[in-house]
């Protein structure tokens, strides 16, 4: 039999991530589901957004033509947003595209990429299908990684350093510039999948540094996982660099027109935004009367452990009641379940089934 590229046979294939709940065939308009184990926001994407997906679907030419390939009218609505030029802009096909594309584009055999961990770990398997080796740098949650324990793990062989801010913990700003300036020989990417719940962002330090990119994505605040659509924010060298390898046609032309749309409504993604932070403060409030403790994050997600019951059988009491919680996710912290946080109307249902439950 033919054999795929010799790097791959290490790496291993990824855990399923199938429960109960359909995806298709009417079975996303149940009542009573809570579908908390992948990040998703629990509300559809605004009104606006299903209104311009309408309208597009009534042209001629709709889906028979391809999309823009140089997204353009996407691009310039996207750099707005993030105050730069649309050419320091790639949109991506979710941000894990934008990831593996920056790998194709800047990571090679022998490499060392430098990963803090607990981390997004699907992103490990690309620097590694390139005959890359990961260099894990593990934090407490409590203290979170910081630039120095980061520094001791950088090599000469170092070629990229994967950050997500904010996460499980978040990292002070200063921290991200002192590795970016302190590694002139690695990009420094960071993925702000969380962006809009935490606020902060380094998009600020591409004015200074070349050796830094952003990844964000429409998938968590804009509501449109669904839709698959991400970018790159980079210098423009950086952007024309990872142009060369990415398809013509890599967003489809429905999620161009929801991207626009959702853009042109960015107040509905602040006001969600506002709910799950709210949110957040309430299940850690609310969480330990039943027995959890609980630990907040700046990035919508909530982890938490029963005093006493295994977390398997919480997840599987959970479910019985139609919450479904992300169990075992991190190598590292074996005995948290975590779950999205949703908006206030959401969680206080939520926390109804919590009390039913334990
Ligand atoms: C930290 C992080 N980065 C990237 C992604 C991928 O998001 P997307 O849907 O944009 O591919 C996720 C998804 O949950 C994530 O948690």
């Amino acid at each position: 039999m033919i054999q795929p590229n010799k790097y791959l046979a290490n790496i291993a294939s990824p855990p399923p991530r199938a429960h109960s709940i359909k995806f298709l065939s009417g079975a996303r308009s149940k009542p009573g589901v809570f579908k908390l184990d992948s990040n998703e926001a629990v509300i559809p994407p605004s009104p606006q957004v299903l209104k311009a997906i309408a309208a597009f679907l009534k042209e001629k030419n709709n889906l028979n033509w391809y999309p823009d390939p140089k997204a353009d009218e996407l691009r310039t609505e996207i750099a707005r947003y993030v105050h730069t030029k649309p050419e320091q802009i790639l949109p991506t096909n979710g941000s894990e595209q934008a990831l593996e594309f920056l790998t194709d584009a800047y990571v090679s055999e022998g490499d060392e990429v430098v990963v803090p961990t607990p981390t997004f770990s699907p992103f490990n398997a690309w620097p590694q299908s390139r005959g890359a080796t990961i260099v894990e740098v593990p934090y407490d949650i409590h203290s979170g990684p910081t630039a120095s324990t980061i520094q001791k793990k950088i090599t000469n062989k170092t070629k990229m350093i994967y950050l997500i801010n904010p996460y499980i913990t978040a990292y002070p700003e200063i921290d991200i510039e002192y590795i970016v300036r302190k590694n002139k020989h690695a990009l420094v990417v960071v993925d702000e999948a969380y962006h809009e719940y935490y606020g902060k962002t380094s998009i600020g330090l591409l004015r200074r540094h070349d050796n830094i990119v952003i990844t964000r994505t429409f998938s968590k605040t804009f509501m449109l996982a669904g839709l698959r659509l991400g970018f790159l924010v980079a210098q423009k060298k950086i952007i024309e660099n990872v142009a060369k390898i990415i398809g013509l046609y890599n967003i489809n032309v429905l999620t161009h027109v929801a991207g626009i749309a959702a853009l042109r409504d960015a107040a509905y993604t602040r006001s969600y935004a506002r709910e799950v932070r709210a949110s957040t403060k309430l299940i850690a409030l609310e969480l330990p009367k039943y027995g959890f403790e609980v630990f907040s994050t700046f990035a919508g997600i909530a982890l938490f452990k029963h005093a006493r019951i295994n977390p398997r059988i919480v997840q599987k009491k959970l479910e019985a009641h139609g919450v479904f919680v992300r169990y075992p996710f991190f190598k590292e912290l074996p005995a948290y379940l975590r779950m999205n946080v949703g908006n206030l109307a959401f969680t206080k249902e939520l926390l109804i089934k919590f009390r039913n439950t334990f």
